[in-house]
C-alpha cells in the first residue's frame, strides 16, 4: 500500500489497519473509534480513566463484534500519558487527534494556567502523538493523521476565546505536517465538526439555556440563538462526524491531504474555511 488512487466502490475496510483514537470513551471520539471497529480495523481506545477506558473499549466489542479493540488509559495531555500511549502501541496506521476539553470562561478572566492547559490538551497531546508516528507512518509508506480541530477554529467564540485558539492552532499544525511529508502515502487533515450532541456539550447547553425545559427544545433554542448560521437546523450527531473521518482515514481518501475539512452542519457561513 503507497497510497495510489484507487476505485471508487465505497466499502471502507480498514482489515490490517491498526488506528488510535485519543479520548475515545465517550462523544465523537467514542463513534469514530467504533466506526473504525465496525470497518475491521484493530482499535485502540483511550481515556484518562482505568475503569471508563475499559468499559468504553469492551461497548464497542459488543456493539461490532470486532475483538481487536484495545483500551490505553492515559493523559494525553501530558508528557508523561504521551510517553505510556506509545509505548503501549508504538506502531499505528491511523493516528485520530481527538482528545479535547472546553469550558466557558470571559478572555479577561482567563489565568496563564489555564491557556497553558488548553494549550497542553488541545494541541500539544496531538502534536507529541503526531511527531511520534507520523515519520513512521512516512516510513512504511502508508498513514493518515486527522486532527480533530472545530468550526472554533475560523469562529473564535466569544465565551471560550482560549478554546478556539487551541483549534486554530490544530489547522495551522496539521497543515505544516502535511507539508512536511508530501509524497510519502500518509495524509494528514484536520476535521472541524460544529456544534455535536456529546456528553459535554450536553452538559453546555444545560448550563446555558437552563435545565428546566426539555432537552430537545434547550437544542432548539440553543441553534436557533447561538448557532444561528447552522443550515442543518439541529446538532450534529457525533456518527455524522464519525462518517467523515471514516472516509479521510481510508483508501478513498488518498488525494485528501493538507485540508481542512468540514462536518460542520454549514455552521460557517464562509466559502473557504
Ligand atoms: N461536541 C462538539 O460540539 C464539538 C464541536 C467541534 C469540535 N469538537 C471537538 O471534538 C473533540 C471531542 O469532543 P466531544 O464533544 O466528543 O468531547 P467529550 O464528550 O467531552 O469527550 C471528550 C473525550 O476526551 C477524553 N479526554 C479529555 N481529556 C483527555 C486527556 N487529557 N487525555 C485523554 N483523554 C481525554 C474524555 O475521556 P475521559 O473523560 O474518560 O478521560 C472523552 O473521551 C474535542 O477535541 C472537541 O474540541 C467537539
Amino acid at each position: 500500500m503507497t497510497g495510489e488512487p484507487v476505485d471508487s466502490d465505497m466499502h471502507i475496510d480498514l482489515t490490517g489497519r491498526t488506528a488510535l483514537v485519543t479520548g475515545s470513551t465517550s462523544g465523537i471520539g467514542h463513534a469514530i473509534a467504533t466506526s473504525f471497529a465496525g470497518a475491521g480495523a484493530r482499535v485502540v481506545v483511550n481515556g484518562r480513566d482505568e475503569t471508563r477506558t475499559r468499559e468504553a473499549a469492551a461497548r464497542i466489542r459488543d456493539e461490532t463484534g470486532n475483538p481487536e479493540v484495545h483500551p490505553v488509559a492515559a493523559d494525553v495531555g501530558t508528557e508523561e500519558g504521551a510517553e505510556k500511549i506509545i509505548s503501549a502501541e508504538p506502531d499505528v496506521d491511523i493516528l485520530v487527534n481527538n482528545a479535547g476539553i472546553f469550558a466557558p470562561q470571559p478572555v479577561f478572566e482567563i489565568p496563564d494556567a489555564e491557556w497553558r492547559r488548553f494549550f497542553e490538551v488541545n494541541v500539544l497531546s496531538g502534536v507529541r502523538l503526531a511527531r511520534h508516528h507520523t515519520p513512521r507512518m512516512a516510513g512504511r509508506g502508508w498513514g493518515r493523521v486527522i486532527f480533530i480541530s472545530s468550526d472554533s477554529a475560523v469562529m473564535p467564540p466569544t465565551e471560550m476565546v482560549h478554546y478556539g485558539m487551541t483549534k486554530t492552532a490544530q489547522v495551522a499544525v496539521s497543515r505544516g505536517m502535511a507539508q512536511s511529508v508530501k509524497g510519502t502515502g500518509v495524509t494528514v487533515n484536520s476535521v472541524l465538526p460544529g456544534p455535536t450532541l456529546t456528553p459535554g456539550v450536553e452538559q453546555f447547553i444545560t448550563s446555558l439555556v437552563g435545565d428546566d425545559i426539555p432537552f430537545a427544545e434547550a437544542e432548539r433554542r440553543f441553534i436557533a440563538e447561538s448557532r444561528p448560521t447552522s443550515l442543518l437546523g439541529r446538532l450534529i450527531r457525533p456518527e455524522e462526524v464519525a462518517n467523515l473521518v471514516l472516509y479521510v482515514s481510508s483508501e478513498y481518501a488518498s488525494a485528501t491531504t493538507g485540508a481542512a475539512l468540514r462536518a460542520d452542519g454549514g455552521v460557517i457561513p464562509t466559502l473557504i474555511p
